[in-house]
């Protein structure tokens, strides 16, 4: 039987946790079309046994924050709140990276208040280098320190890093020491299988974006619903594609922990739903032959 529970660094969480950039408006920009069904994701997901939201101050920006704030303050005592900084918009809704120390730790209080907490359970350094490995980006040490410094002062429990290479992941394990790694992966994009490895090597957690491939680039869900390898194992357990994805990410890692996003009660029901679902080790070996290809839009 699949575990329901793990870890989130050392803070115990259900292995479904729920994504919010979805609640958004288009282009993750703005508010969301529905407002009221957004809270009710929210509410619902709570209800559920979500323990454990990711969200971020840019998504909107400022509209994903104050949407759990208005949704769920007074917080529940055992939900885990994750955020990421690193970036910020422009007018238009443009990605600006913004990532000098100061600069996150501006977005650390941003997060803080927004949120209305005392301390955010963890914080990922959002970084640029594994869909712009060109990119300039500020050192890695001095933005791992800015963050310590906050954990130190205890605005902070637990630092993560974001989008990034084993490398990083290796240097931010020495220096600081991290409570999880939130990159892409998922089964319509394995390319992240070595820093998986490496956070099972080291029982960091690991917490993949975009685990149905995401709603950037055309929808990771209609593609999974073509796929044949993915259609076969569904019918089989008469489950949708998209949770046959999901149960594939969990059976790779006991660590690994799912933070799908969505906009609709229904989805997210048959996301909590994935917990159940019991893949054999046929299933898996028919889910190998998903042809594995980089997801846009990270
Ligand atoms: N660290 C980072 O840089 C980073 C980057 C991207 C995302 N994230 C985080 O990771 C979370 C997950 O990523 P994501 O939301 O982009 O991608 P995702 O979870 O791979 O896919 C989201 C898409 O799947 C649809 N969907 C969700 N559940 C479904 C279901 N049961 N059946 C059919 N379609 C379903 C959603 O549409 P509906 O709304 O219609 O359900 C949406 O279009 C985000 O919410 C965010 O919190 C982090």
């Amino acid at each position: 039987m699949t575990e329901s529970m793990s870890f989130l660094g050392d803070k115990p969480v259900h292995r479904i946790g729920f994504g919010a950039m979805q609640l958004a408006g288009p282009g993750v920009f703005g508010p969301p079309k529905d407002r009221d069904g957004a809270l009710a994701v929210l509410r619902r997901a709570v209800e559920l046994g979500v323990d454990h939201i990711d969200t971020a101050q840019f998504y909107g920006p400022d509209v994903v924050n104050e949407l759990i704030r208005e949704a769920l303050h007074p917080y529940p005592g055992d939900l885990r709140l994750v955020t990421k900084v690193g970036a910020v918009r422009d007018s238009d809704g443009g990605w600006i990276r913004a990532a000098e120390p100061d600069e996150l730790k501006h977005q650390v209080r941003e997060n803080l208040k927004a949120l209305d907490v005392d301390r955010i359970d963890l914080v990922n350094l959002r970084r640029f280098e594994r869909s712009e490995p060109d990119a300039r980006e500020p050192d890695l040490a001095d933005q791992l320190g800015a963050l310590a410094e906050l954990r130190e002062a205890g605005d902070i429990d637990l630092i993560g890093v974001s989008n990034v290479t084993a490398e990083t992941v290796r240097k931010a394990i020495d220096t600081v020491g991290i409570g999880g790694v939130q990159n892409p992966f998922g089964i319509l994009d394995r390319s992240d299988e070595p820093v998986l490895e490496l956070c099972r090597e080291h029982g960091v957690s690991y917490v993949p974006f975009f685990p149905l491939g995401s709603a950037f680039g055309g929808g990771g869900p209609k593609a999974l619903a073509v796929d044949p390898h993915v259609s076969t194992v569904a019918a089989k357990h008469g489950v949708t594609p998209s949770q046959v994805a999901l149960a594939w990410a969990l059976a790779q890692y006991d660590g690994l922990l799912l933070i799908p996003g969505t906009s609709s009660v229904a989805h997210l029901e048959e996301n909590m739903a994935v917990i159940d679902i019991e893949l054999e080790a046929e299933d898996l070996e028919t889910l190998d032959r998903v042809r594995s290809k980089p997801v846009e839009g990270h």
